[in-house]
């Protein structure tokens, strides 16, 4: 039985060093070292062998197949590195990788973000509202009926005599008011629309409204607020003004203007030389926008906001010609 052992290691050793590909190996693995292989076969003997030689004779044939197990191993992983060798054959491996192109927000997407998230963090819940929206939401529910002069500033595209592309997010807030009832911090993003293109203009741009309404709301209020954001989206330092305006659906009103970020108020092309750039416009809510919600005016008051994130950002950036962020060419998008 020993010199079975020993001469089918012999046998298997040769066999397997003459081994030159994975399909070889495997049909060694089968022949010798597999469930009905000849080193079972051999092994299933060991009872016949006599008590005294049996320890021995089982211990040299454990250490038998330890060895050719190690020597299969060993057989496989230097085929396997040889595979790779013919497969790397013509292939500099000096070369560089191949670069893998990542994508990132839409610089107005992230000013977005950024304005929203800092209205969030004041306690502003979220609302988006349709695009196509009604000559009703868009006008009338804010106080600015047929034949108004405002509705001149809004070069309206229309679908039909009562159906439009929305000119503003101000909708929102009438939409929002005839379904719940204060207390209310909402604010609304969205994309607006108006025929109207050059410079500082595109068709379509983004706007966020906000609104706040609830018993003894001030202008306070609101000058608290708009602080805030602008300190926090521009810099704890940039000084503010409120400068009284008019809007149909506020009452009082007020533009807000913001230290000019690139020549500091000492005056450059981008202010005008006035030291000053208008970020918003802004007031406290007129009755006349509560009663068509069915909202008393005695009871509740509030304050409203609306600012253009195609501005900020171009204001954030120092950017001087808005139509740069729909051109999509990546040498401009990348840089933010
Ligand atoms: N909707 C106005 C616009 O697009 C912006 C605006 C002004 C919104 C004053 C307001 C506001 O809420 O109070 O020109």
């Amino acid at each position: 039985m020993e010199d079975e052992l020993l001469g089918l290691k012999n046998e298997a050793s040769t066999a397997l060093a003459a081994v030159e590909n994975k399909s070889g190996l495997e049909d060694f693995r089968v022949k010798y070292l597999g469930r009905k292989g000849l080193f079972s076969a051999v092994m299933r003997k060991l009872g016949q062998v006599s008590k005294e030689d049996r320890p021995r004779i089982g211990k040299l044939a454990n250490q038998i197949k330890k060895d050719l197990e190690s020597d299969f191993s060993a057989q496989l992983a230097a085929l396997d590195s040889q595979t790779l060798t013919t497969q790397m054959t013509g292939i500099d491996s000096t070369l560089p990788g191949r670069h893998v192109p990542f994508g990132k927000l839409h610089p107005v997407s992230q000013i977005m973000d950024e304005v929203c998230g800092i209205f969030e963090g004041l306690g502003f819940a979220v609302a988006e509202g349709p695009d196509v929206e009604t000559d009703f939401y868009n006008f009338e529910a804010l106080n600015i009926p047929p034949h108004h002069p405002a509705r001149d500033m809004h070069d309206t595209f229309y679908v039909d005599d009562k159906v439009l592309l929305r000119t503003h997010t101000s909708p929102m807030q009438a939409r929002i008011m005839e379904k719940e009832r204060p207390p209310l911090r909402v604010i609304a993003p969205g994309k607006v629309y108006r025929c109207d293109s050059d410079i500082t203009h595109t068709p379509m741009f983004h706007q966020v409204e906000g609104f706040l309404v609830d018993r003894k709301i001030s202008f306070a209020d609101l000058k608290g607020v708009l602080s805030v954001f602008v300190a926090k989206m521009f810099d704890s330092k940039t000084p503010i003004r409120f400068r009284p305006s008019f809007f149909p659906f506020t009452e009082p009103s007020a533009e807000i203007d913001i230290g000019c970020v690139i020549c500091h108020g000492k005056g450059c092309r981008v202010c005008k030389h006035t030291g000053w750039l208008e970020i918003l416009g802004a007031g406290l809510i007129d009755p006349e926008v509560f009663h068509r919600v069915g909202y008393d005016s005695e009871e509740f008051s509030g304050f409203a906001f609306g600012l253009g994130i195609e501005r900020i950002a171009m204001l954030k950036y120092g950017i001087n010609d808005i139509r740069l962020y729909y051109e999509n060419d990546l040498r401009f998008l990348t840089q933010f």
